[in-house]
């Protein structure tokens, strides 16, 4: 039997880190206060969609390796590890707000046995661990960082592959305990000091970001010279340096993470009089991204020449296979045609996003339903069933001819032969 893990923080890291150690043959208690939370997990059910998720939970569940409760103390008396899988949402000034990670460690500091060690898996500031140590009241307690690399959309994956394990420690004996949950994955183990481990996630988000928005920068660009951002990104990639991967253009990057990470580097580089200029600039060029991108669309809006506009948006999470809509350039997008000057009414489907209706746009349960007797149709995320509906459907069900695909997702020619125009920045149009 593998070690006792309690999990505290039943969100999107808890609940695949949880999940996951448990199908690694740990014993693993994932507590929230959130009691509807608590009760659908324990009957078997995900309160978020994430591919390979509900199968490991039942599994799980059925090989007893696998609870959940509202009872943080009860179990952390017992704990051998705690992960911290606790939001650090940014606060005004772009630094992470601590508090709730920090009530939660004082609340369990009195009841952790000394061979207890806390595992911090949340994204936090720098120098995070030796505050949370300096917080113990039983001083034998170790405190080691473990950052999650998990992708939404293939969480489960990337946690059960990953590229990495990484584990920050002051003393090796607590890593080499840490890394022996993670099963058959140790020759993945990366072990260093705390805040380099805390450094490696906002470093490896920050450089990420910045890559997507060089991408997108490129396709303005290449909007301008005449160029096919596609085919320079393909081209660039062929070159094992640069890669395959983060080279996609899109209508800009969001979700929980990027904004969050780059903003807490930026803030945490500034205080410490190093900023992270780059990072910066891929931030707030990833504002003006979407920004181009919305005046690419009230064009199109505006050359319709009419007074009235029936659109049809396809996707509202922030990117494809998961139902986030946190930060989605989606939404802001939206938002954005909303205040051009043309009256727009907007029926948007998503598969899986969790929004309701907003005053913007209301929600449609099909692509079919979202399209019919639309002047325009946007695609603002990248979900397969978007390219898999035939060129004649679209062709058939729109008023008009204009497709905005801003996740480049289309075979333009495809399009092209139906009689529609697929408008993407930095392409050719069609
Ligand atoms: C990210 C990191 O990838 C992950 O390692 C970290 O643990 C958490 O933050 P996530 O937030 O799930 O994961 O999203 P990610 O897949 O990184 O995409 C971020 C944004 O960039 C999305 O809006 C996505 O649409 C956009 N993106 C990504 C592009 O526009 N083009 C690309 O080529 C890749």
């Amino acid at each position: 039997m593998g070690s006792k893990i309690l999990v505290v923080g039943a969100g999107y890291v808890g609940l695949t880190s949880g999940i996951c150690l448990a199908s690694l043959g740990n014993e693993v208690v994932c507590v929230d206060n959130n009691i509807e939370k608590i009760d659908l997990l324990q009957a078997g059910k995900l309160p978020i969609f994430e591919p390979g998720l509900l199968d490991l939970l039942n599994k799980g569940i059925d090989r007893n390796l696998l609870r959940f409760s509202t009872d943080l103390i009860k179990h952390a008396k017992n704990a051998n590890f705690i992960f911290l899988c606790l939001p650090t949402p940014p606060l005004e000034d772009g630094t992470a707000d601590m508090s709730f990670v920090y009530h939660v460690v004082d609340e369990i500091s009195p009841h952790l046995n000394g061979s207890a060690i806390i595992v911090n898996k949340s994204t936090v500031p720098l120098n995070t661990s030796s505050e949370i140590k300096s917080r113990q009241l039983n001083k034998a307690v170790a405190v080691v960082s473990n950052p999650e690399f998990l992708r939404e959309g293939s969480a489960v994956t990337d946690f059960l592959n990953p590229s990495r394990i990484v584990i920050g420690a002051d003393e090796r004996s607590s890593a080499i305990k840490v890394a022996a949950l993670y099963a058959g994955l140790e020759e993945r183990v990366f072990i260093t000091d705390p805040v380099s481990a805390e450094c490696i996630k906002y470093m490896s988000n920050g450089f990420l970001a910045m890559k997507v928005s060089f991408i997108n920068q490129a396709a303005r660009f290449c909007e301008a010279i005449g160029a096919d951002v596609v085919s320079v990104s393909l081209g660039m990639s062929l070159d094992p340096r640069i890669g395959r991967s983060f080279l996609n253009p899109g209508p800009g990057w969001g979700g929980s993470c990027f904004p969050k990470d780059t903003a807490a580097l930026a803030a945490a580089a500034l205080s410490k009089q190093s900023p992270m200029t780059l990072v910066e600039q891929a931030a707030n060029d990833n504002k003006l991204h979407q920004n181009e991108i919305a005046r690419l669309i009230t064009k199109e809006i505006r050359d319709l020449g009419k007074t009235a506009v029936s659109i049809g948006v396809l996707g509202l999470s922030f990117k494809a296979n998961t139902d986030d809509t946190r930060d989605s350039p989606a939404l802001k997008i939206i938002e954005l045609i909303e205040m051009s000057n043309v009256a727009c009414d907007i029926r948007a489907y998503d598969p899986e996003a969790s929004i309701e209706n907003r005053a913007t746009f209301s929600r449609v349960d099909s692509i079919s339903e979202a399209i019919i007797g639309s002047d325009l149709v946007i695609i603002l995320t990248e979900w397969p069933e978007f390219a898999l509906f035939p060129p004649e459907s679209y062709a058939s069900l729109m008023k008009g001819n204009t497709i905005i695909d801003t996740r480049y997702v289309l075979d333009n020619s495809l399009f092209h032969q139906c009689g529609l125009r697929v408008r993407s920045m930095g392409r050719v149009q069609s």
